[in-house]
């Protein structure tokens, strides 16, 4: 097998001449010069059995040459060249350039105004287009925009914040199997959140202070062995067990400059790297934008709060045109430039910005649209819509979506200067659609910096402990909507029939706490069904068990209603004289039943058209202030879909997995119960005195 090559240079020249880095203090010309050398030869040897090695000419003058990690990135014929942050590195730039050059490599160069140390901050998960990059140390926000496009690979910025692990490499490491092995510690809570977004738990290995300190997680890993500077046992057993082998490679001495085993090895190929590129999926997530000021900058101390929160969300900023007023009665100016990790944290900071003074500038992101090319079909690279509110800035104005939804796609209308949510089947051809995330700004719920606050805030789901309590909340929040004249939905499944409850949700309706009611042809023909007959497929719900000739009395009932003409008519006809269906047409509740392919009859007013039925759902759901879905999936999903946010989804269902299916729309007001949803109504009901 071809071996991978990798790029090294010599320690002939290394040594602690300078202080850039915390490691460094201190230990100026203390670097054992002849154990070095020793250190580097044996990991030389070890790494040369499974690599082809290139090496650099080492040069005078030049002590951290040594750690080739930071000369560029590479990927296919290109490399991305380094521009250091630190003055004392910059020499090294044109000997990384000249070598690339010889290796025949497309040198791309970033030039000098943002700052990219190559692999110390980029590093690829094995066997996908993701690229992890660090910044807030040394690498900088707004390179990493370009990476994404010149190497087509996803990006994913993950920002540094503890000095000493001041390049990615320091404190993290994917692995050839997928594994992720990180100190959480080093980063800030929005980046392990994107780790822990993309990163299967099991395959998240955390890495402990001390392991940390040792520069576990700067290692080399090839196949199945790892190549590191020193390891405790803990982590190189769990490694172990997922099938690596540890090689500890000593390399002491370039501890006191900062860097281990990862540091001193560049990898010329990626061989991990297999799929084949996608461009259209690309989109980086990294926005910038201009601000500007005039006023009272210093004296205010304005700057300096605003450069602060700044910083403290994780953005990085370049202040430009910056004429500060040298009398107390002149006024300061000042440009600003913010480069984010996402739109949302830009969104953010430009409000806070805002409203300390700041102003928005001509060179903000303008929205871009392509035509849609046939109707019922998005233009490519379409933009899909979230539950929560969006605005686009278009011709120097910004719109707000009106009528969100999930999965739609954005439609700009000239005319009107207005922009609209469409689900795709629905586009003319010709229609506007929102290309990109340029120009969009999505208000998603903040995130807590708080680790604390936010495991609350993700575990939504509680099981039958809680529930209890959890139902005497949402009585209260039912009491409180319906009070201020507010929209209760139910979206039901027939379990509610089978487990006996059906009364509880008609005392329900017939005390007006729902409004409208969304369910499938099941509900409907099991309550009539027990109306009719007592039994609910067939199952007698006083004795729990099967009369003789049931299993043919949904079909009667469905006959009769049939006959009837509708669910309503045969209410009017006093056929049925009770139940869910029959308080619903006496209360004048909305219920719209949409029907499936399994459906037996189905009951007359089962909308058998699934596109119709969607839009009934739809419709029926505007303005309605909370939702409770009763143990029915793909009911309360496809409800959960159409629904904007702000809106309270509560989602009851025996099934785990349900509910946090339910509750995973990434929002703070989907509230999962796991309980029998009998049990559920029948509390929800005593809660409501009814
Ligand atoms: N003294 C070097 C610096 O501070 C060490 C670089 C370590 N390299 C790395 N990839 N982490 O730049």
């Amino acid at each position: 097998m071809k071996k991978q090559r990798i790029l090294m240079c010599p320690p002939d020249y290394f040594g602690v001449d300078y202080e850039i880095n915390p490691w460094m203090k201190g230990q100026i010309g203390l670097v054992n010069k002849g154990l070095a050398r020793q250190q580097w030869d044996r990991l030389y040897e070890q790494l040369a059995e499974q690599l082809d090695i290139h090496c650099l000419a080492p040069q005078e003058n030049m002590p951290d040459l040594v750690f080739t990690a930071n000369g560029g990135l590479s990927l296919g014929t290109k490399v991305l060249l380094s521009r250091f942050r630190m003055q004392e590195r910059q020499v090294e730039e044109k000997i990384f350039q000249e070598t690339f050059c010889q290796l025949n490599y497309e040198v791309i160069d970033y030039g000098s105004a943002c700052s990219f140390e190559g692999e110390g901050d980029a590093l690829f998960q094995a066997n996908e287009r993701l690229l992890w990059t660090g910044y807030g140390v040394r690498s900088g926000l707004e390179v990493q925009k370009s990476i994404l496009q010149d190497l087509e690979v996803d990006v994913v910025p993950l920002r540094l914040i503890d000095p000493r692990f001041y390049h990615l490499d320091t404190c993290f490491a994917p692995l050839e199997g997928g594994e992720v092995i990180y100190f959480p510690n080093a980063f800030d809570s929005y980046s392990i959140n994107e780790i822990e977004r993309r990163i299967p738990p099991k395959k998240r290995i955390l890495v402990s202070e001390e392991d940390a300190c040792q520069f576990s997680c700067n290692l080399f890993n090839v196949n199945r062995l790892i190549f590191t500077n020193a390891m405790s046992l803990t982590l190189q057993k769990d490694l172990e067990a997922r099938g690596y082998q540890i090689k500890l490679c000593p390399v002491s001495e370039f501890m006191k400059a900062g860097g281990g085993v990862k540091c001193l090895t560049m990898k010329l190929e990626q061989e991990s790297i297999v799929r084949a590129p996608q461009k259209e999926s690309l989109s980086s997530p990294i926005r910038s934008e201009t601000l500007k000021f005039s006023g009272h900058l210093l004296d205010s101390g304005q700057l300096a709060d605003s450069l602060n929160f700044i910083e403290l969300n994780g953005l990085s900023f370049n202040l430009s045109n910056f004429t500060p007023a040298l009398r107390q009665d002149q006024k300061s100016h000042a440009e600003l430039k913010l480069c984010s990790p996402d739109s949302t944290r830009l969104e953010n900071t430009r409000k806070a910005l805002i409203d300390r003074g700041w102003e928005c500038t001509e060179d903000r992101e303008e929205a871009m649209f392509f035509p849609a090319p046939k109707d019922g079909v998005a233009p490519e690279g379409f933009y899909t819509t979230s539950i929560y509110p969006t605005q686009v800035y278009i011709n120097s104005k910004n719109l707000h979506l009106q009528n969100r939804r999930m999965d739609g796609v954005i439609v700009f209308n000239p005319a009107q200067q207005s922009i609209t949510c469409k689900i795709i089947r629905d586009l003319d051809q010709g229609d506007l659609v929102l290309i990109g995330e340029k120009g969009l700004q999505v208000e998603s719920p903040q995130q807590s910096d708080d680790a604390e606050a936010f495991s609350f805030m993700s575990s939504s789901v509680s099981s039958e402990r809680r529930a209890e309590g959890q139902i005497k909340e949402i009585a209260q929040e039912i009491r409180k909507i319906k009070t201020a004249g507010g929209k209760i939905a139910v979206v039901a499944g027939p379990v509610v029939v089978h487990t006996g409850a059906a009364n509880y949700l008609e005392k329900m309706i017939r005390a007006d706490f729902i409004d409208v009611l969304l369910s499938g042809n099941a509900l409907a023909v099991h309550d009539i069904e027990y109306q009719l007959f007592e039994t609910s497929l067939g199952v007698d719900l006083q004795r729990g068990s099967p009369v003789a000739g049931g299993h043919q009395h949904h079909l009667r009932a469905i006959n009769r209603v049939r006959l009837a003409g509708s669910i309503e008519a045969a209410v009017h006809q006093g056929l049925i004289k009770a139940g869910i269906m029959h308080a619903c047409v006496q209360h004048g509740v909305n219920y719209v039943l949409a029907g499936s392919i399994r459906d037996d009859g189905p009951l007359p007013d089962t909308i058998m058209d699934l596109l119709v039925a969607q839009e009934r759902y739809s419709e029926a759901i505007k303005d309605c202030q909370m939702i409770l879905m009763l143990s029915s999936m793909l009911h309360s999903i496809g409800v959960g879909n159409m629904t904007p946010s702000g809106v309270q989804l509560i989602c009851v269902d025996i099934n785990p997995a349900v509910v946090s299916k339910l509750c995973d729309r990434g929002s703070l007001e989907a509230r999962g119960i796991v309980t029998d949803v009998g049990l559920f109504l029948q509390f929800l009901s005593s809660e409501l005195n009814i």
